[in-house]
This record gives structure tokens, sequence and C-alpha cells, in this order.
């Protein structure tokens, strides 16, 4: 069976990989040339554990790449992996999505064979049906359900895991309508993972799953954030003992429960923006998302505030920013909540350093010169009146009395705890910690 994904990003690369390390013959289709180049030689062009070695393999096997969506003609299933990206108004850009529904339509229009076309790119309800499908209807003269098949069927990976969520999911959501053409992927994703449950349901439904599996999770992380600042003005108390203990109810559950200084990432903070203005324009006022949404600015806000409460003023004073991405094991900084904190550090006239194990270059390209980039922990935090820890990066956790000697103050601000039992000789503050007594 040849297969066509179109957009070779955290998720169309992953797939495409796994699926050519197990035997699939596929086609991946993107406009970035440079990119393109790139994949071909064997090399990931961002920084993802275990995708390299899965793209070496699936490149021995059937990988092959092309900027050209006329070259999967013959693949009975495309999947489309394209980004969705916000406005700034919070909508969805729907550009990207619309562009490849464009080229497809007319790909439809030329060929004799009937593929079904798969939406994985996370799309808000109504679009497939009001959007795709009338695009890929009028550019081909074909029919649905008889010349091709359009299936929603949303991605739920975690980028820095994404080849162990490709090939371990928890669930295969399919929307659509149940004829021959669901019963074709249907049966592809059964025999790819056979214990996995598959849900069928209508497009709208499946493209709901999506923002609410998403703002779901973002109100768990706002929900703990609000906790921590809580546990904060309780000498002594720690919101990790409360994470892990009211994680063990099973109707609660123990993950993404960890406080810390926001949600951050290409995903969550889109994908709430654009279900509340969804369903603001349903006339559904969206109270708890809209409450989600401010809690999690909150916690950078209240950095901000605890720096200016210790060291005076922000203005004129060095610190430094300890992780860029907007978390572990990526150079990913895309709508990064340590952008937004140096961004603000910056406005009210700190001097500051960054520093970041995997996303330095990344970070040149957003703050220039505007800020000093620093190749170690200890480089970055010398001379330093405030040193934040916003990423749990696991070199962070090295952090002793040695890394911050050259500190002028030596105030700490650990926004992931993970430094909270080195008993540093220094002032000391971390996001759901309350002070010791
Ligand atoms: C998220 C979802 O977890 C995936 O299921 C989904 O497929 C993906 O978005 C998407 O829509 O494409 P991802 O953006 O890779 O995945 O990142 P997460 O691991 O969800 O982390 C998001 C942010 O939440 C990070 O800034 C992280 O530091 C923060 N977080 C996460 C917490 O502050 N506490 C937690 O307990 C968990």
């Amino acid at each position: 069976m040849k297969i066509g994904i179109i957009g070779l990003g955290f998720v169309g690369l992953s797939f495409a990989s796994v699926l050519a390390s197990k035997g699939y013959s596929v086609i991946g289709v993107d406009v970035d040339k440079e990119k393109l180049k790139k994949i071909k030689n064997g090399v990931v062009p961002f920084y993802e554990p275990k995708l390299q070695s899965m793209l070496k393999k699936s490149l021995k096997n059937c990988l092959k790449v092309s900027t050209n969506i006329s070259d999967l003609e013959k693949c009975s299933l495309i999947f489309v992996t394209v980004g969705t990206p916000q406005k700034k108004n919070g909508e969805i850009d729907l550009t990207m999505i619309k562009n490849v529904t464009n080229k497809i339509g007319k790909l439809l229009s030329k060929t004799r064979y009937k593929p079904v076309i798969i939406i994985k790119s996370t799309i808000i309800p109504r679009t497939t049906q009001r959007v795709i499908l009338p695009i890929l209807q009028r550019l081909s003269g074909k029919k649905i359900g008889k010349d091709f098949g359009l299936v929603t069927n949303p991605e739920f990976l975690r980028e820095t895991m994404a080849v162990h969520d490709t090939l371990y999911p928890h669930v295969i959501v399919l929307g659509g309508d149940n004829n021959s053409f669901m019963k074709k992927v249907r049966k592809f994703y059964y025999n790819l993972h056979h214990n996995v449950p598959i849900v069928l349901t209508n497009y709208g439904t499946a493209e709901i799953i999506k923002y609410a599996n998403n703002s779901f999770l973002a109100t768990k992380i706002s929900f703990i954030n609000q906790i921590a600042n809580i546990c904060e003005e309780i000498p002594d108390v720690n919101v990790d003992d409360v994470s892990r203990t009211i994680g063990l109810d099973p109707r609660i559950g123990n993950l993404f429960l960890d406080a810390g200084p926001g949600y951050g990432g290409s995903c969550l903070p889109k994908d709430v923006k654009a279900i509340i203005d969804f369903s603001t324009k349903l006339g559904v006022n969206p109270t708890l998302l809209a409450a989600v949404e401010k809690t999690n600015k909150q916690q950078i806000n209240s950095i901000i505030e605890l720096i200016k409460q210790n060291i005076g003023k922000i203005h004129g004073e060095k610190i430094a920013v300890l992780g860029i991405a907007f978390k572990p094991e990526t150079d990913d900084i895309r709508d990064s909540v340590s952008i937004e904190l140096v961004n603000m550090l910056v406005k009210l006239g700190g001097k500051i350093s960054i520093h970041d194990p995997k996303a330095i270059e990344n970070a040149r390209k957003i703050f220039r010169d505007k800020v000093k980039y620093l190749n170690s922990v200890s480089a970055a935090v010398k001379d330093c009146n405030c040193a934040v820890i916003m990423t749990a990066w696991n070199e962070y956790k090295k952090i002793n009395n040695e890394s911050i000697k050259h500190m002028t103050t030596k105030f700490i601000i650990d926004s992931r705890r993970i430094i909270s039992n080195k008993n540093l000789n220094a002032k000391y503050f971390a996001i759901g910690l309350g002070q010791k007594l």
C-alpha cells in the first residue's frame, strides 16, 4: 500500500518514518526544499529524540520525499499533517491547509485512483465539512464517498515523545461517514496497532475531541498552578506532595499535574485560544477556558513580581534565564513561556543573559542582540542578581554552590522545583513551595 504524507513537521515526519520503517511505501511531501534536502540526507531538521535513527532506517526502506503533491497520485491513503497556527486574534489560520487542499483537489481531478484523504492537522469543528470538502469537490469535480474518501483523524503525539507516541498511540479517532473508504482507514490502523481502541465518529465530533483533549490538559496545568500559588503562601507546604496524592485518585489521574511557569509550546496555548474564539462565536461563553488562559498568563506575571520584590527593581539589573525551550529535550521555543518572560524583562530594562542546552540558536532568531547568550550555567548567572530556572533540563538539576558562586546576589527562582533539595547557599524560591519555617 502506497501512503502519502503532506507536511513533514513533528507529526508528519514521525509518522512517515515510523510507517516506512515498518515497510510501508511512503512519500513525504513538503514545500520547504531545504528541509527536504536535510531529510533526504537522513538529518531531522529539528531536535526530536529517537527520530534520527528512525528516519535513517526508513530511508533505507521505502521513504521518498518530494515537493510535489502530484507525486501522490498512486497513494491509497493521503495524510495531511500541515500546521494550523493561530492568527493574532486567536482564531485558527487555515491558510496552509487550504493550500494543500487546493492541490489535492487538482490532483483528484486528474486521477483515476480513489484515495482517502485523512486530515491529521488540528482543525476547528466543521472545518472538514465546511472548508475542506467543498474545495475538494469543486476542484476535482468528483464526489466524496464515490470517487474519494475524507476522514478526520486527530493526532495526540507529544513533542520529545513523537516516535514513541506514533508507535504506541493511546487511541485512534476516525471521523467521517462509515463507508468503504472509512473501512480501509480503519483496517490500516488495526493492522498497525492491534490493541489500540479505534473510535469511529462523525467529522465534528472527531474535530472537537482534539480541542477537548488539549484544553483539558491545559485546565489540569492551570488548576495545579493555582493550587501551587496557594501552597507558596503556606510555610513548608509542597505542591508535589499534593499532586502526587490527588493523582492517586483514579478519577483525577497523576499526569499533567506538574506545577510550573505555565503551559507553552505550539499546541496547548494555540488550541485553548482557538476553542475560546470558536465557542464565543457560537454564543457559548467559555468562562472556564478563559480562566485557564488567565491563570496561565498569571504565572509569568508572578515571577516578574517576585523578582521586583526581591531585588528591588528590574531596570539595569542583571538577570539570568535558564531554559528557553518550552519543555526539556526539544529545541522548540514556539510559544514558550520563557520567551514571554525574557521579553517582559527586557522591556522593563533588565540586562538579561540566557542559557539553554539545545534552543539557543532558535532563541537568537527572536532576541537578536537584546540579550546575552551563554553556553554554561555558571557563565549565564555570573554577576547576576537573580537566576530563574524555566525549563526542567537535566543539566539544571546539577546546579550547586559552585555553579552560582559568581552571582552578585544569590537569588534563585526555580519554576520547576528541580533543585529544591540542594540547600544552596542562596535565597531560594520555588513555584509551589511554601517558605521554610
Ligand atoms: C501537547 C499534547 O500533550 C499532545 O497530546 C498533543 O498532541 C500536542 O500538544 C498537539 O496538539 O500537537 P506538546 O505541545 O508536545 O503536546 O507539549 P506537552 O508535553 O503537552 O507540554 C505543553 C506544556 O505544558 C509545556 O510547556 C509543559 O512544560 C507544560 N506542562 C505539562 C506543565 O507545566 N505541567 C505538566 O504537568 C505538563
